[in-house]
């Protein structure tokens, strides 16, 4: 996967910096180019040189300012990049994801060839093993790319370069421990990217399992269940989606066993993650305006982060009972295509009028978290899906809806989001939204109007989780499309991957803190 960045860790010590002609040298410095010992020591040939620079810059070593220097006189190397970190104007607290993005930035800056960066905090003797493995994991990030359908390949992208990484550091052991355990982490994430690039008619519902059924290799336990398969269980509302679509519609359920179940009390219970699987939304006979359609092969992030998080806790071996379960389906127009008017039976019993077939994603949801509640009684579930624009007027793309019918969990959630910088944003909902989906002819409809739209559709979900515990995030907004940052140029995010490792670290393995 990350063929082009080889990243090693090495001991930081006097000389560190080595024989560096070629290589491009990274340090951090803070206020006025104060460094630490040991990088400025490595700098100290270069020190005038690097002074009359700084000047004509205008480079103070403030967070944010970085100072790129071609050749620097005196040090020995090809180049020298310097990472301001001191306070910007004084105010700037030091963000959980600081380290990240610094890693990102560094990652942008690499043009190829060697690289040595020189890991130690400006006026500190070191950064703690997490920073570190924090900017590895920016650098990783940063360096994704999407291009196995260019039978070109450019060569002047960022992208686009052999780099070869050296971290010099004061606990290399430790560095490599911490590394060791996210390594999997970083693969989830790129894994989720690379099934919401991949375009519709290759990543059909069959393919999509069959990236799944590819989990077996860590350990995880996939079932993948057809159509045959689902009618027999009575899942009426994610058939009817599908039935539009030549290709056969597929669920997924996957189960890392971490722990044994029963072995202490909590562990009894697994936790589940559902995701909405749309690999294409044409919208059906409620078809979809032309422009912007293609966006829609991103219709299945949910069920990307789901297969993405299961790797990343499988890799790591995460001491936990943890489901994943995706449904996944085609929504298109055709003879015998689902349409406006129909009333379907759904698992769970409750029929459902449905009002615009492009309201498909809650149909797909709605069996899946029946079947999951009705099999596992998870100790909760949180389903991520694409599931309304509505969102996207209400929250942009740098929060992700939360709708839930618990604090506790959305208050985790919410931290969970701080920690990882993948936002979360609760909003209400209640009785008065969910007489708006009720129907006339069924027990529901499947739009509520154009009010509250990604309201009604969370009060449509509610309806088919039993009492478990539960959160939805939409993620329509954060998973595809995303505007660009620091560790992430890919269209499709990834996004929800690490927020939900992130959850499980903290609040549900063995040896975490209570909940
Ligand atoms: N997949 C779409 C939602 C979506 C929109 C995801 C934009 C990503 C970007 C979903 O299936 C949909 O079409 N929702 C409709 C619901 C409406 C018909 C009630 C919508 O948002 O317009
Ligand atoms: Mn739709
Ligand atoms: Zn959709």
């Amino acid at each position: 996967m990350k063929d082009n960045l080889k990243i090693e860790i090495a001991s930081l010590k006097n000389g560190a910096a080595g024989d560096a002609a070629d290589a491009t040298l990274v340090a951090f410095c803070g206020p006025e180019l104060s460094f630490g010992p040991i990088t400025a020591k490595a700098l100290q040939p270069g020190a005038a040189a690097m002074a009359i620079a700084a000047k004509v810059a205008h480079f103070t070593g403030k967070a944010g300012q970085v100072l790129d220097m071609l050749a620097p006189t005196g040090l020995g190397c090809a180049r020298l990049i310097v990472f301001g970190q001191g306070d910007k104007d004084g105010k700037e607290a030091p963000a959980p994801t600081r380290h990240l993005h610094l890693g990102g930035k560094i990652r942008a800056r690499l043009s190829g060839g060697e690289s040595r960066i020189l890991c130690e905090a400006p006026g500190a003797p070191a950064w703690a093993a997490e920073a570190i493995c924090d900017m590895v994991t920016g650098l990783q990030l940063r360096d994704y790319k999407f291009n196995r359908y260019k039978s070109k390949k450019a060569d002047d992208t960022e992208n686009n370069h052999q780099n070869d990484v050296t971290f010099l550091v004061a606990d290399a052991a430790a560095v490599k421990k911490a590394l060791a355990r996210q390594a999997g982490l970083t693969e989830g994430v790129a894994l989720a990217r690379d099934l919401v690039n991949e375009p519709p008619n290759v990543l059909f519902p069959e393919e999509f399992a069959k990236r799944a059924k590819e989990l077996t290799a860590l350990g995880v336990e996939v079932e993948v269940l057809g159509e045959k398969d689902m009618a027999k269980l009575g899942m009426g509302a994610l058939l009817a989606v599908g039935q539009g679509s030549k290709r056969d519609s597929q669920m997924v359920i996957m189960r890392w066993r971490g722990v044994k179940s029963g072995k202490d009390k909590d562990a009894a219970k697994p936790i589940a993650f559902i995701g909405k699987g749309v690999v294409f939304d044409t919208g059906g006979i409620s078809i979809k305006p032309a422009a912007g359609m293609e966006d829609m092969k991103g219709d299945m992030g949910g069920a990307a982060c789901v297969v993405g998080l299961m790797h990343a806790l499988a890799s790591r071996k995460a001491k936990v009972d943890v489901i994943g379960a995706i449904g996944i389906v085609e929504n298109m127009p055709d003879g015998n295509a689902y349409r406006p008017g129909d009333i379907v039976k759904s698992m769970s019993g409750q029929t459902i009028e449905v009002i615009n077939t492009d309201a498909e994603g809650r149909l797909v949801l709605a069996d899946v978290l029946w079947y999951v509640q009705d099999r596992f009684k998870p100790a909760f579930m949180i389903n991520l899906a694409t599931l309304t624009g509505a969102i996207i007027v209400a929250l942009g793309q740098d929060h992700a809806g939360l709708f839930s019918n618990n604090d506790a969990l959305s208050a985790q959630l919410a931290s969970a989001g701080q920690a990882t910088g993948e936002s979360v944003w609760r909003m209400p909902m209640g009785p008065g939204y969910d007489k708006l989906i009720d129907s006339k002819f069924a027990d529901m409809k499947n739009t509520g109007g154009r009010h509250g739209g990604s309201i009604t559709a969370a009060q449509f979900l509610q309806r088919f989780i039993n009492g478990t515990p539960w959160a939805h995030l939409d993620i329509a907004g954060t998973a595809m499309g995303s505007p660009q940052n620091d560790i992430n140029q890919s269209w499709g995010s990834g996004w929800g991957v690490r927020l939900l490792d992130r959850l499980v670290a903290d609040y549900y393995e063995t040896g975490s803190k209570p909940a």
